[in-house]
Order: C-alpha cells, then sequence, then structure tokens
C-alpha cells in the first residue's frame, strides 16, 4: 500500500515500521528507539537476529550523538560523503539498542541522499533503523513496486521513484594501528570506492592513508549468499555478444535484460533487470545474465560482480 510521507511519519511515530526510499535501495525504517519496530523489522524480512542493522541520520551531528569518539578523518569523510551512500562503523553508545547491533558494540551509521528519507528524519526527530526492504537473502528494491512485489504482508510504502544509485551504501570502518596510523577498511563495496575516497583525502593530511577490501572480522551480517532471485540465477561471463548466441537465444524471456556498459547506470538497473526476468521468465529452471570478461576484472565494477557473486548459483566462462 502506498502512503504519503505524513501517515509515514505517524505510523513511525506508534512503533510501526514502514518502507522509505533512499538514493541506494528501499529501506525497511523503523525508529531507533522503539524495540517493538525493531522486533517487526526482523519479523517481517525474515531475518535472523544475528545480521546487525544500519541507523540513518539526518547528519553528522546527529551520528555523533549516537556513538563516542568520532576521530577527525571520520568526521572529514562523514562530512564529505554525507547525505550520500557511505556507512561508517562506530562504536555505540547506550542510545542504541543491542536489536540494531546485534550485540555487537558497533553501530553501522549513514544519513541518506534522499529527500523524502530526510523530511521524515526531520519530523521525527529520532534515527531510523533501515535495512533494505527485501525478505532476508532476496533482492533488494530500487522501486515502490519492488517492495509491494516482495512482501506477503501488506507493507506501507512512501513512493519516491526509482533509486538513483541502486546498489547499497559502501560499508567502511576506520582503525587508528599502534604507531597512530589511519587504516580504512572497506567492509561491503559499493559506488563509493577506494578511488572515490582516495579523491576526497587528496590534498588533506590523510593522502595516503591505506584503503583496503576486508571481509568484516565481526558482522555475520555479510553472507555468501545474497541478492538472490526466485530462480537460480546463472551468470556467463562473454567477450562479445557473438560468443553468446552461439549458446542463447538472445530473445528469450529468462535472458537478463542487457545492463549498460556505464557502472552507474548499470548499478541503477541491475535489481530491477534481475526482477524483471524473475517475474516473466516462466520456464522454470534459471535466469542468465551475461557480464563482458572487461568488465567483470575491472575495479570500478567490483561492487556489481561482489552482488553478482552472491546472488548467483553458477558462474560460466564462456571463451
Ligand atoms: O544502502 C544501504 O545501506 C541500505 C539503505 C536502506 O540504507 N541499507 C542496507 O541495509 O543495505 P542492510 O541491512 O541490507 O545491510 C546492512 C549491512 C550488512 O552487510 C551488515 O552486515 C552491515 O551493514 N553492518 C551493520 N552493522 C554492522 C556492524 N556493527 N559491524 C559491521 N557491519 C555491520
Ligand atoms: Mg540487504
Amino acid at each position: 500500500m502506498i502512503i504519503s510521507i505524513n501517515k509515514a511519519i505517524e505510523l513511525l511515530n506508534s512503533n510501526d515500521i514502514v518502507a522509505l526510499p533512499t538514493e541506494t535501495v528501499y529501506g525497511l525504517a523503523g525508529r531507533i528507539d522503539s524495540d517493538s519496530a525493531l522486533k517487526k523489522i526482523f519479523q517481517c524480512k525474515r531475518r535472523p537476529l544475528f545480521d546487525p542493522l544500519i541507523v540513518h541520520v539526518k547528519d553528522v551531528s546527529d551520528a555523533i550523538k549516537y556513538s563516542t569518539s568520532w576521530n577527525p578523518l571520520e568526521i572529514y569523510l562523514a562530512t564529505k560523503f554525507w547525505p550520500g551512500p557511505l556507512t561508517i562503523i562506530k562504536e555505540k553508545n547506550n542510545s542504541i539498542s543491542e536489536l540494531i547491533t546485534a550485540g555487537l558494540n558497533k553501530v553501522a551509521i549513514r544519513s541518506p541522499d534522499h529527500s523524502i528519507f530526510q523530511e521524515i528524519l526531520k519530523s521525527t526527530q529520532c534515527p531510523l533503523a533501515a535495512p533494505s526492504a527485501n525478505i532476508f537473502k532476496s533482492t533488494s528494491p530500487t522501486s515502490s513496486q519492488h517492495v509491494l512485489d516482495e512482501f506477503k504482508c501488506e507493507i506501507p510504502v512512501v513512493e519516491g521513484g526509482n533509486c538513483n544509485v541502486g546498489i547499497e551504501s559502501t560499508v567502511i570502518e576506520i582503525f587508528i594501528d599502534v604507531n597512530s596510523n589511519y587504516l580504512i577498511h572497506i567492509y561491503r563495496p559499493g559506488i563509493i570506492g577506494p578511488k572515490q575516497i582516495q579523491n576526497a583525502l587528496q590534498n588533506t593530511e590523510w593522502y595516503n592513508v591505506p584503503i583496503e577490501y576486508k571481509p568484516s572480522p565481526v558482522s555475520p551480517g555479510q553472507l555468501q549468499e545474497h541478492y538472490r532471485t526466485k530462480k537460480p540465477l546463472e551468470v556467463v561471463l562473454v567477450d562479445s555478444l557473438s560468443t553468446l548466441e552461439k549458446y542463447y537465444h538472445l530473445n528469450n524471456d529468462c535472458l537478463v535484460p542487457k545492463l549498460s556498459t556505464d557502472v552507474h547506470i548499470a548499478a541503477r538497473e541491475l535489481y530491477g533487470n534481475l526482477r524483471l526476468a524473475d517475474k516473466r521468465c516462466s520456464n522454470t529452471q534459471f535466469l542468465t545474465l551475461y557480464f563482458f570478461h572487461e568488465l567483470w576484472n575491472h575495479p570500478d565494477w567490483y561492487p556489481l560482480k561482489e552482488r553478482l557473486l552472491k546472488a548467483a548459483s553458477t558462474i560460466k566462462n564462456l571463451k
């Protein structure tokens, strides 16, 4: 059911949950001070309680209220990229329920870049916890229709158009080693990658801080099986369309519509195209998505590759 912004605020303030648009994917939101709303998020998504949630705040000054000791580099990056698709892991303070962090002493925080989400945060005056608005392990939603299609229980959704980024935020944690040197770990790749972070650090004292992809040492939330379509997905790596044509019919309903060769547009298309093929493929076998080798191995495309490695049940290499 599509609801107005005012209705969403009313529901949130009465301990209910609503699906809201962000620039990355739609989120299933509840007030962080409402344990009953937080529990509903986990129940509705069928998400295990060990998988921690992201807290969405208005801005940096809000973020500082819900966690302890932000160092200058964290403040700098948050100021540079927020509102936007960057999530920062911080020590939590007592205002953050353990339901949100799955018992961990750290919390994931970001400020979403969507006017509707921001308007709602200004009104609730309370941050909102929000995982992607999909059933646990399934493809993330990038439109209100995706959310409506996803849940059997009636989830109220605020219409916010198609998500502009299209894949989830980059998740990072910043460490300081024994020699007081900073280190940035990226736990979940996203559109803000090492290159974008490095650019932001140019001409600052942090210009040579190492930035590395690392799986999160504590969060069991980053499971191998994720973003899954209903029918099993086969990813086929090819050098050209003519290679693909030797083995597949290109006007096959189970073939995922072609992604753009521009990474920002492809990120926006990815989940929608997977969902479209999943819906229209009447054949009960599997979906096929093809990807060019050149892009598959390109660092700018790593965030999409990471999603597909988790979404696919098979990866096939065609020469
Ligand atoms: O773009 C996004 O981040 C979207 C929109 C709705 O904001 N949200 C989203 O939430 O993707 P979710 O729950 O689907 O993913 C949260 C990710 C998981 O990979 C989880 O493991 C990680 O954040 N995470 C949350 N809290 C963490 C913590 N304390 N330590 C390490 N990782 C954490
Ligand atoms: Mg998710």
